[in-house]
């Protein structure tokens, strides 16, 4: 997936081939990306909010253009498993994947795509804050204009499951034992109230 990443013109770290004596679990050497993950850079105060969000209406187009070409080349590779600001690492004027997992079974490459970004904006908006809901979920349907069929499926995959009543349900209490997380039901109904 990094070889993949990389031949897309996607920023991932080098692979060297090295041997590290004395280490029995299988391992990968990779370079180390001089940055900040973007988890840390969401969540510490001294930068500018506004600054924040331009960050992430970069990072929104060049997940777009990603989920864009894993769409039309039905190319499952292209989508990130593990979706999380700790796996992304800032630098200046760029972004950096890490953490490449086992593809899980998806239906589609727009379903996976789909989820990659549900989550990815619920971690997101966790590390901003829950007050910030509304102008990410803004930023990410300017960002996806023209994929409206990604998002529209990603809000039927939440929204539309059977056993919405227990789904809720059980939302609600998770909400109550953490009221400033983002749960995919936010993500999922913010979206639907801009599509
Ligand atoms: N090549 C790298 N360069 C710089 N930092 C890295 C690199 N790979 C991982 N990290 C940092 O280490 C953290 C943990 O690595 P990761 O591959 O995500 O493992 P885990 O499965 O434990 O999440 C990442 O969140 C990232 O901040
Ligand atoms: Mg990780």
């Amino acid at each position: 997936m990094i070889n993949h990443w990389k031949k897309a013109g996607f920023s991932v770290p080098e692979i060297y081939d090295r041997v590290i004596p004395d280490v029995d679990e299988p391992y990968l050497v990779l370079s180390c990306i001089e940055g900040m993950p973007l988890r840390e850079y969401l969540s510490t105060d001294t930068f500018p909010i506004d600054e924040k969000l331009q960050t992430l209406e970069r990072l929104f187009n060049e997940m777009r253009e990603r989920h864009k070409l894993a769409v039309r080349n039905d190319d499952y590779w292209l989508v990130h498993y593990d979706p999380s600001p700790t796996n992304v690492i800032c630098s200046v004027g760029q972004f950096w994947y890490v953490d490449f997992e086992a593809k899980p079974k998806y239906p589609s490459v727009m379903e996976a795509a789909g989820t990659e970004l549900l989550t990815l904006c619920k971690w997101i908006v966790r590390d901003l804050g829950i007050e910030f809901l509304d102008r990410v979920m803004g930023i990410v349907a300017t960002s996806y204009r023209g994929q409206e069929p990604l998002l529209r499926l990603l809000v039927k995959r939440t929204s539309g499951r059977p056993f919405q009543f227990f789904h809720r349900w059980r939302d609600s209490k998770r909400k109550l034992s953490n009221p400033r997380a983002a749960t995919k039901y936010d993500i999922a109904n913010a979206i639907e109230k801009l599509l």
